[in-house]
């Protein structure tokens, strides 16, 4: 994974075809290279749940996500960069993404209170109280070894007033700006900003002019997938597109369902995170080519097909849906190991199959062609 040709001392983007408003690249950095559009698996506590890391690089992952939040409440930060920091904690030694905090803190912790300076809050394990500030979430996410850091942001749920929306646009360009200073300069990691203002385009295009200007290594756009319609989602998406630099990579936090991914690729998105694949994966669903299937459902009781007999993961190959439902129905911790391992195979290979379309010009033919499959399912 340290192959010195796909790696490079310094931070880089590169885009190698277009399609549309959509395209392939790669981004290297010392730790390797990101296959882009990528999908980061989410690795929140240091681990892909029911995923060993070894599987997780095998089905073509090229990064994974860690969370600022969780990680600096267990183990903690410093005992963290004692033990040589993320990486080598949880044996990754691709590229890792960190989320700075400020989203999880909102929908996880207790007693949160935001203010100019950063945010007070309850932890959801033990209740103790923690501050966050921008500069803190930077120097955790410097304890945790992260390659790419997120700035720490205040994300709004929709639907909210413009009052609420604007003000937490604000106070993450401040914010920003804080991180940009706290990280400085570190050759070979980078920086991301992160584009807010909720589903109101002129304060989504103010965000975005802001942080541009601000020379990040690359940008987020946030506050979406939170609560409003996917159309609504996709109209950010392309207010937003063209104010961003064609030269940076363009990630969209915690977004989403296939189709999610897909109609944002052909908007111009390079980089995903979510936890659908594996959340689900523990609830008894999956991802497939024929659309997706609830395993809880009495009818796959005695259904002797796999779930995709002609898939190159092992856990759609394999098993029968009449085993999985069995597995589900019991609670067996195999049940949630084969359908995430299925779900995260279906993601990379939708994400594989995207970036060999952009480099053919034929990415239109191959999302109609994928819902196609979904339509026909019987399944
Ligand atoms: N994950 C999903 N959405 C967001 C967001 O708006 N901000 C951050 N920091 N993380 C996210």
């Amino acid at each position: 994974m340290t192959d010195p040709l796909t790696t490079s001392p310094e931070f880089r983007f590169a885009v190698h075809a277009r399609d549309g408003q959509a395209r392939t690249g790669a981004i290297t950095m010392p730790r390797g290279t990101i296959r882009t559009p990528a999908f980061m698996p989410v690795g929140t506590a240091a681990t892909v749940k029911a995923m060993y890391p070894e599987q997780v690089r095998e089905l073509g992952a090229d990064v994974v996500l860690g969370n600022t939040y969780h990680l600096m409440l267990r183990p903690g930060p410093e005992r963290m960069a004692r033990l040589g920091g993320l990486h080598r904690f949880m044996r990754w030694n691709g590229p890792i993404l960190t989320d700075s905090g400020g989203f999880q803190v909102m929908s996880l912790s207790a007693l949160r209170k935001i203010d100019e300076d950063g945010v007070t809050f309850r932890s959801h394990v033990d209740g103790s109280a923690h501050r966050m500030s921008p500069e803190r979430s930077i120097e955790i996410q410097g304890c945790l070894g992260s390659d790419i850091q997120m700035q720490l942001d205040e994300c709004v749920r929709l639907p909210a007033d413009r009052a609420t929306i604007e003000k937490a646009m604000q106070l993450s360009l401040r914010w920003a700006e804080r991180c940009r200073t706290a990280f400085g300069e570190q050759p070979g990691k980078a920086m991301f900003g992160i584009v807010q203002g909720g589903d109101l385009p002129d304060l989504r295009i103010e965000s975005a002019r802001a942080l541009t200007g601000l020379d990040l290594k690359g940008y987020a756009i946030g506050g979406l997938a939170v609560g409003e319609p996917q159309a609504v989602m996709l109209a950010m998406i392309e207010t937003v597109e063209p104010h961003l630099p064609t030269g940076k990579p363009r990630y969209l936090m915690g977004v989403g369902t296939p189709d999610d991914l897909m109609q944002s690729v052909m908007r111009g998105i390079d980089m995903f995170d979510c936890v659908m694949p594996t959340r689900a994966g523990r609830h008894g669903l999956a991802y497939t080519r024929h659309g997706r299937i609830n395993l809880r459902n009495a009818r796959h009781a005695e259904d002797v097909r796999p779930l995709d007999e002609v898939s190159d993961c092992p856990a759609a190959r394999n098993y029968s849906r009449a085993y999985l439902h069995h597995l589900v129905r019991s609670d067996e911790i195999l049940g949630m190991m084969l359908l995430t391992w299925n779900n995260l195979a279906y993601y990379q290979a939708l994400m594989a199959g995207m970036r060999a379309a952009i480099a053919e010009g034929r990415l239109a033919d191959f999302i109609g062609a994928t819902k196609e499959g979904w339509a026909r399912a019987e399944a």
